[in-house]
């Protein structure tokens, strides 16, 4: 059976909430693993085809236990892994600042960079980037984020 290991980093459950939805979908082809980073051994990306990789935007980048985790990965440790990488984020509209949206223009969200990090270390992304909105900081998931992280997990499926 094909291998999927989704990695995800949580501080207030949101990102949890999306990557669990993310491997229920993948479940039914796939033997699906949902980690948080702090979880993942190096013997969970043996034999990997899939890896989908997850985490708050925080100061406009992934979480520090993310960026660490990926940086620590090999150079060449997913090569020929298929790959696909997601954030959640805070909707712009929700925000009431006028500064804020100028900095996220020029610096953006995590899941860009993480794609960069998974490519860079050989792994061949199948989906662009996805952002999933939270209604503020703590959450809750803005309303149908879980149906369309279902349906994320469904485009990575058909492409995979
Ligand atoms: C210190 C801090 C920095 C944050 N920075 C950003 C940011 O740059 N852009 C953004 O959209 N959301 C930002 N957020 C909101 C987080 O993205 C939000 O808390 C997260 O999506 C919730 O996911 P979690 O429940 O899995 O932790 C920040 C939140 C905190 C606490």
């Amino acid at each position: 059976m094909r291998k999927t290991l989704v990695v995800y980093d949580s501080y207030f459950g949101n990102t949890e909430k999306i990557a669990l939805a993310i491997g229920d979908a993948l479940k039914s082809q796939t033997d699906v693993q949902v980690l948080r980073v702090g979880d993942v051994k190096p013997e969970h990306l043996a034999g990997l085809e899939l890896l989908v990789v997850g985490s708050p935007t925080r100061a406009f980048s992934a979480s520090p236990a993310t960026k660490g985790w990926l940086k620590a990965l090999a150079p060449d440790s997913l090569r020929g892994v298929k790959a696909a990488a997601f954030d959640t984020r805070v909707a712009l509209s929700e925000v009431k600042s006028r500064v804020l949206p100028v900095f996220v223009k020029l610096f953006g969200y995590a899941a860009e960079p993480i794609a960069k990090s998974l490519a860079k270390r050989g792994g061949m992304l199948v989906i662009p980037a996805e952002g999933f909105f939270v209604k503020d900081t703590e959450g809750p998931l803005k309303d149908g984020e879980l149906e369309r992280a279902a349906a994320w997990a469904q485009q990575i499926r058909a492409r995979a």
